[in-house]
């Protein structure tokens, strides 16, 4: 199979739960302490070997190019002041990866957005994430999703097992047969937000999404109908890819991070906090009290 070099990261919605932040300024360049979100998932597809990242943006969105790219008189004038390490880990980003940009013009649904990529993207597998969940993990997400690719030579989609059935019914819930590896999954059916009582027996639910996904997704998202909210989504696509083919679900080992809302940007924030040596005193003293 061939390897896996391309990743996708869609940042073209609009953002709303965090206007007026977002009102000039795009919801995944948000920070969580001292970078932004997207930095997370960049760093989280890199790490795992992806050595091309086309993200998907719209207008307002240009400061995400800026902040990835490599700006020579400000790297200089931070070599001058001896604070030129404080934007290493962006150099050492670019220098192994290359950032290509295009441009959804109206936010028609995260399917829709992928869809944008495709020329980029052409035959090949690759990986595809959202532009605002951060998975922490001890092995980066991807990298764990990319061996089972491998291994199954399937599309597949990084998945959590959770208990509370009211919860379940807020996500994107998957139904499949476990395989004789326990985190392992081969996938029946997604269903987006289920009702209570139709949630996965399994407890499987995408929180965070990580896709790999093989070209076989192209012609089914270009003849996707709009689905939920008058929008074309990715999950639609998958379901209908997963009754054609073979199309898995990985349990990773990691802990999903939300950040597209207030709340949830607020419990990111303060889980990197307690693990930053800088800081990390001083927040579990703030929470005590
Ligand atoms: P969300 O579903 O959180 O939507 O997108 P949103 O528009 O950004 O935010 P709200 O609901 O208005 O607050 C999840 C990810 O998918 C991207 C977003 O940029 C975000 O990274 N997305 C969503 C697109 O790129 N295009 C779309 O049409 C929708």
């Amino acid at each position: 199979m061939q390897k896996v070099r391309k990743g996708v990261i869609t940042v073209a919605g609009l953002g709303t739960r965090f206007l007026p932040a977002t009102k000039a300024m795009p919801k995944e360049m948000l920070p969580v302490l001292d970078k932004p979100v997207v930095q997370y998932i960049v760093e989280e597809m890199v790490a795992s070997g992806i050595t091309e990242i086309i993200f998907v943006t719209s207008s307002q969105k240009r400061s995400i190019e800026d902040h990835f790219d490599r700006d020579k008189d400000f790297e200089e004038y931070l070599t001058k002041k001896g604070k030129l390490d404080r934007i290493k880990p962006l150099i050492d980003l670019s220098k192994k990866v290359r950032f290509f940009y295009t441009r959804q013009s109206e936010p028609l649904g995260n399917g829709h957005a992928l869809l944008c990529a495709k020329e980029f993207i052409g035959d090949e597998p690759f990986v595809f994430s959202d532009g605002d969940s951060i998975i922490d993990s001890k092995v980066p997400v991807v990298k764990q999703l990319l061996k089972v690719f491998y291994q199954e030579q399937a599309s597949i989609i990084g998945v959590q097992k959770i208990t509370d059935k009211e919860a379940m019914t807020k996500y994107g819930n998957v139904y499949a047969k476990v395989t004789k590896d326990k985190r392992l999954y081969r996938i029946s059916d997604f269903v987006e937000k289920p009702h209570i009582e139709k949630v996965s027996p399994d407890g499987l639910i995408v929180g965070g999404m990580r896709y790999v996904l093989t070209k076989d997704i192209w012609a089914i998202l270009e003849s996707q109908k709009t689905g939920r909210d008058g929008e074309i989504w990715l999950a639609d696509a998958a379901n209908v890819l997963a009754h054609k083919k073979k199309f898995m679900a990985y349990e990773y080992e990691g802990l999903y991070f939300d950040t597209g809302n207030k709340l949830a940007l607020l419990k990111t924030a303060i889980h990197f906090a307690k693990k930053d040596p800088e800081i990390k005193d001083q927040i579990e003293e703030l929470l005590v009290n």
